[in-house]
């Protein structure tokens, strides 16, 4: 949240100084005067003394500033890479719990859960479903109470891509319906 924050002030500083920009642009009155193109310019002894030094100056600074900065971007980057991910797993864990949640649940969202929580139990541990079940064989449905597994070991049991097919298609013939 605050790395998007910060990011909003820095967009909204930029935006202001091009609109600020724009308006002194368009006041400012051009002066008249010779074109550049008619005037004499600077002599050799100007343009080779304290001007050549100068920019000489400044490309020597600006050298130093990149030698420095190149080698320290490149020592943080692995960092930052560790970091970006932390920050979008914690986003995910986030979305995940509030889609999870029932009504019991602190994350709970009336908008946005999906009430896994209601037959998989509030921690993940597990829980039941009750469903009407009829038996092969038999005719009439009978009320069960389903038992729904343990999700917050179902990692160790599957892989993420088999998870995933699992919540996106369901279990057909079970109250694990399909939530793709
Ligand atoms: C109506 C009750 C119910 C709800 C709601 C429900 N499930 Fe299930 N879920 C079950 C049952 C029952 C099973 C086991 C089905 C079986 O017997 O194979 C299951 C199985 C699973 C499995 C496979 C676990 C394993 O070890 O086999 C996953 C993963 C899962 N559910 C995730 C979810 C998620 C995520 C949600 C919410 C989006 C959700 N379920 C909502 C009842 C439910």
């Amino acid at each position: 949240m605050s790395v998007r924050l910060v990011l909003i002030v820095i967009n909204a500083i930029a935006m202001a100084a091009v609109v600020a920009y724009v308006i002194v642009t368009l006041r400012a009155t051009p002066e008249a005067g010779a074109a550049p193109n008619q005037t004499p310019f600077l002599s050799d002894e100007d343009l080779e003394g304290r001007r050549l030094e100068r920019a000489l100056g400044w490309a020597l600074i600006c050298s130093a500033v990149i030698a420095v900065s190149l080698p320290l971007y490149w020592l943080w980057e692995p960092t930052r890479q560790e970091k970006s991910i932390e920050y979008f797993d914690d986003g995910s864990v986030e979305r995940g719990a509030v889609l999870y949640a029932n009504k019991q649940s602190e994350s709970y969202s009336n908008v946005n859960s999906l009430l896994c929580a209601d037959c998989h139990g509030l921690d993940g541990a597990g829980g039941a479903a009750a469903t009407n079940f009829t038996p092969p064989g038999g005719s009439t449905p009978i009320r069960v109470s389903w038992k729904a597994p343990a999700l917050n070991t179902v990692l160790q049991r599957f892989s993420e891509n088999e998870v995933r097919d699992i919540i996106t298609y369901g279990r057909p013939g079970t109250p694990m319906q399909a939530w793709g």
